[in-house]
């Protein structure tokens, strides 16, 4: 076929996927307009009434004592061949044993994984890593440095530098975005993959485009792709913001007994309060939605999907069935009355899930 009559063959597709992409970039860039002139009017009005406790907060200057607890876990660093960043993680667990990997999410670290690390240390090789710019590990400052292929290299080179040849992953929120991108990509390398409060990456955009209500609903995530603002305005107050984001009545954990204490608070606010702190994991935002790889593919790998029913930051209930969020043979649970923060709300029943799916699975039976 010659090629001008392809060009002419392909243009009405090249069109439609031109259009797509611009009403996403004009729904994305109002949501985040939008939402900048609400958050600023009410800034004005708390700023106006109270201007000394609004506009401060303070870098936290020793870790507390909750990341150090030596019952969690050993404190290690990796170098990342591909990027020659400096990782950290906690691990507990034999390293001969297969390992368990944990992918945190927005805006955590390694600490949002203390029951499970406790849980499954005694049969795995359980690490729980500090992404890249996140909790103690090192952050980049430029915004390329937080493309998805980027990411995705610094699991790879995880699981090598652990001396590992494939892993089960474990990813909540962020880290279940790149645990299904990472199984995507690299199904050699994962033996199991369990995904916690995130879309699978078609399925999102699926979600989106059915139901635009949505985006309005992922306000934030729009909001987070302005520069600086975002930054400000989650420090404001002394991280207000952050902290409501775990213990609010609306998004925060449920479970009255699993409330984060204030100190246990501090765990995340001490790598967030540092100078930049904020930057890396609202990068995060910034290079993945403008960077929209939107894979229509199946994850070839065994998957489970768990689901905090009460995830009011997501995703608005999920009166429309698990379905649309994800693609190919997966299996769904989902928790009702849980939040966003599944693994510290309901961590018993979440652990319980993941026994039953890894056993079902056969994965260690060969080890024991
Ligand atoms: C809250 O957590 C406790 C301890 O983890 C658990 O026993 C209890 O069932 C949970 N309650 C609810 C309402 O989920």
């Amino acid at each position: 076929m010659s090629n001008s009559l392809m060009h002419w063959l392909l243009l009405p597709t090249r069109l439609s996927l031109w259009t797509l992409s611009l009403v996403y970039y004009i729904v994305v860039y109002g949501t985040a307009g939008l939402t900048a002139c609400l958050v600023l009017i009410r800034i004005a009005w708390t700023g106006l009434k109270d201007p000394y406790g609004t506009f401060q907060w303070t870098v936290r200057k020793k870790p507390p004592a909750c990341l150090q607890d030596p019952e969690l876990g050993d404190h290690a660093f990796l170098k990342g061949r591909s990027s020659g960043l400096r990782f950290h993680y906690v691990t507990k667990g034999d390293h001969k044993k297969p390992l368990m990997l944990f992918l945190h999410g927005f805006p955590e670290n390694w600490y949002s994984w203390r029951h499970q690390l406790l849980e499954f240390s005694g049969d795995f090789h359980t690490v729980a890593l500090d992404l890249r710019g996140c909790g103690a590990s090192d952050a980049p400052v430029r915004l390329e440095d937080y493309l998805l292929e980027a990411l995705l290299y610094d699991i790879r080179d995880t699981v090598d530098q652990l001396g590992h040849t494939s892993c089960i992953l474990v990813g909540h929120d962020w880290g279940g975005m790149l645990a299904w991108h990472f199984a995507l990509e690299r199904p050699d390398m994962v033996q199991l993959l369990i995904v916690m409060n995130a879309p699978h990456p078609a399925s999102w955009l699926d979600a989106v485009l059915r139901r635009p209500s949505q985006l309005l609903r992922s306000g934030h995530a729009c909001f987070f792709q302005l520069p600086l603002l975002p930054e400000f305005v989650l420090s404001l107050e002394d991280f207000k913001l952050v902290r409501s984001l775990f213990c609010g009545k609306n998004v925060g954990i449920r479970n009255r007994s699993r409330r984060l204490t204030e100190s246990q608070l501090e765990g995340y606010l001490y790598p967030l309060s540092q100078p930049g702190g904020l930057t890396a994991p609202l990068n995060y935002f910034r290079s993945l939605l403008s960077n929209t790889l939107y894979k229509h593919q199946d994850v070839a790998v065994p998957c489970m999907l768990i689901w905090g029913e009460a995830d009011n930051i997501l995703v608005e209930g999920m009166s429309g069935g698990t379905r649309p969020y994800v693609r190919g043979p997966v299996t769904i649970h989902t928790i009702p009355e849980c939040s966003h923060w599944v693994q510290q709300d309901q961590p018993e029943i979440v652990n319980k899930l993941i026994w039953d799916f890894v056993l079902d699975k056969d994965v260690i039976k060969h080890y024991r």
